[in-house]
C-alpha cells in the first residue's frame, strides 16, 4: 500500500476541506437543533462531485478511487456528519451498487442523476425484526409475472425522506432463505409506497431517518438488480464497501473534535498557561492524535485493498470497528478539553460526541463487525 498521497488525491482532500469549513459549518449548530436536512448544502456537494465520487464519468461520476473518497468523508465529517451520511449512503449503498451490479438501463434511468446528486438514493435493508440477522427479511416480493408485488415495512432508512430512489431488500421466495432474497430499485411516488415519520434521533440529526411502508407495490421485473437470488449478496457486498465509508465518517467525527480540542487548548488558560502545557491535557492530545492516525490507516488499507480489486471484507470491519471506537473516546476526551464550554452546543464537541455513536451502530453493529473479522481470520 503506497501511504503518499497523489497530487489529486490531495486536491479533492482540499477541495472537500475548503467546502466543509467555509460553507457547511454554517448553520450547522440549527439544523442538528431543528432536525433539519441540509438539502441545499448537498445540492453544492452534488456539483462538486461528492455524491459519486467513484463511479465512472460516463455515468455522471468522478471516477475518483476509495482513498479519495476516504479523505472526502473524513474532512465533511469533521463539520457536518449529517451530511456525510447522506454522502457516504448515496456513494457506497446507492451508487457504487449500482454502477457495479445495474443493467445499463438501470444505470441510465437511476445512477446519472443520484452520482450527480441531481437525485438522492437510498439503501433498504433493516427491518423492524431484521436489522443485524439480514437473512431474517419479512418484506416480501412475490413475482406476478411483468412485475414483483412488494410488501413490508423498513426501519432506520438514511435519506428515507429526501430520496427519490430506493434500493429495497426482499424476499422473494421464503423456501430458499438467504438465497430467495432480491434487491429492487424502488421510486418515491410508486402506489403503496408510504414514507412514514421522521426519527428524533440522538446524534445526526440533521439525516433524514425514516420508516418506509410498501403495501401492494408493483414494482417493474426490470428493476431487480442482478441474477434472481442475488439481493442477500449483493447486500453483502455493498454493505462492505459502506463500512469503508462510516469508518472514514467515524474517522472524520474524531480528527473535528481533536482539531476543536487542540485550537482550544491553546486558547485557554489556566493555572498561569495555556492549557496544552499541562500534561495532563497535552497527554490527551497526543492519544488522540496517535489513535486517529491508526484509524485513517486501516481505512486506507481497505480502501486500497477495494481498489486493488482484491477482497477488502475483513479491512473494511476492521476499519469500522477500530475508526467508530476512535471516535467515540476521542469525542468524549474532546468534551472533557472543553470542559463546561464542551457542554454546550456553540462549541460543537458535544454534536460530534452524540453523531459519534451511530458510527458503532449502522451499517452493522460493532459486535456484526466482529463476527465478519472473526470469521475470516479463522478461516485464513
Ligand atoms: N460478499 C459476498 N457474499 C457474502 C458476503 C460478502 N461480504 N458475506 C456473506 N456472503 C454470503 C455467504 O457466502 C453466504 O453465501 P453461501 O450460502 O452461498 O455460501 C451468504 O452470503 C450467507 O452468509 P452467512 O451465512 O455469513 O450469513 P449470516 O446470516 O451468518 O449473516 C452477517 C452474516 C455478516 C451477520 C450479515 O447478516 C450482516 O452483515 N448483518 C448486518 C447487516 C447490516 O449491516 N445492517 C445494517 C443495515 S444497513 C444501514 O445501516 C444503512 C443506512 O441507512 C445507514
Amino acid at each position: 500500500m503506497n501511504i503518499e498521497l497523489t497530487e489529486e488525491q490531495i486536491a479533492v482532500r482540499d477541495a472537500a476541506r475548503d467546502f466543509a469549513q467555509n460553507v457547511l459549518k454554517e448553520g450547522v449548530i440549527e439544523r442538528d437543533e431543528t432536525q433539519t436536512f441540509p438539502a441545499e448544502q448537498i445540492k453544492q456537494m452534488g456539483e462538486l462531485g461528492f455524491m459519486g465520487m467513484m463511479v465512472s464519468p460516463e455515468y455522471g461520476g468522478g471516477g475518483m478511487d476509495t482513498i479519495s473518497y476516504v479523505l472526502a468523508m473524513e474532512e465533511i465529517s469533521k463539520v457536518d456528519a449529517s451530511a456525510s451520511v447522506c454522502m457516504s449512503v448515496n456513494n457506497s449503498l446507492f451508487c457504487w451498487g449500482l454502477d457495479k451490479f445495474g443493467t445499463e438501463e438501470q444505470k441510465q434511468k437511476y445512477l446519472i442523476s443520484t452520482a450527480k446528486g441531481e437525485k438522492i438514493g437510498a439503501f433498504c435493508l433493516s427491518e423492524p425484526e431484521a436489522g443485524s440477522d439480514a437473512t431474517s427479511q419479512r418484506t416480501t416480493a412475490f413475482d406476478k409475472g411483468n412485475h414483483y408485488l412488494l410488501n413490508g415495512t423498513k426501519n432506520w432508512i438514511t435519506n428515507g425522506g429526501s430520496a427519490s430512489y430506493y434500493i429495497v431488500i426482499a424476499q422473494t421466495d421464503v423456501e430458499k432463505g438467504h438465497k430467495g432474497i432480491n434487491a429492487f430499485i424502488v421510486e418515491k411516488g410508486m402506489e403503496g409506497f408510504v414514507v412514514g415519520a421522521k426519527e428524533n434521533k440522538l446524534g445526526i440529526r440533521g439525516s433524514d431517518t425514516h420508516t418506509l411502508m410498501f403495501t401492494d407495490v408493483k414494482v417493474p421485473k426490470e428493476n431487480r438488480i442482478g441474477e434472481d437470488g442475488f439481493g442477500f449478496k449483493f447486500a453483502m457486498k455493498v454493505l462492505s464497501g459502506g463500512r469503508i465509508g462510516i469508518a472514514s465518517q467515524a474517522l472524520g467525527i474524531a480528527s473535528g473534535a481533536m482539531e476543536l480540542a487542540i485550537a482550544y487548548s491553546k486558547e485557554r488558560e489556566a493555572f498561569g498557561k495555556p492549557i496544552h502545557q499541562h500534561q495532563a491535557i497535552a497527554f490527551k492530545l497526543a492519544d488522540m492524535a496517535t489513535e486517529i492516525e491508526a484509524a485513517r490507516l486501516l481505512c486506507f488499507k481497505a480502501a486500497s485493498l477495494k481498489d486493488a480489486g482484491q477482497n477488502f471484507d475483513k479491512l473494511s470491519a476492521m476499519a469500522k470497528v477500530f475508526a467508530s471506537k476512535v471516535a467515540m473516546e476521542v469525542t468524549v476526551e474532546a468534551v472533557q478539553v472543553h470542559g463546561g464550554y464542551g457542554f454546550v452546543k456553540e462549541y460543537h464537541v458535544e454534536r460530534l460526541m452524540r453523531d459519534a455513536k451511530i458510527t458503532q451502530i449502522y451499517e452493522g453493529t460493532t459486535e456484526i463487525q466482529k463476527i465478519v473479522i472473526s470469521r475470516a481470520v479463522l478461516s485464513e
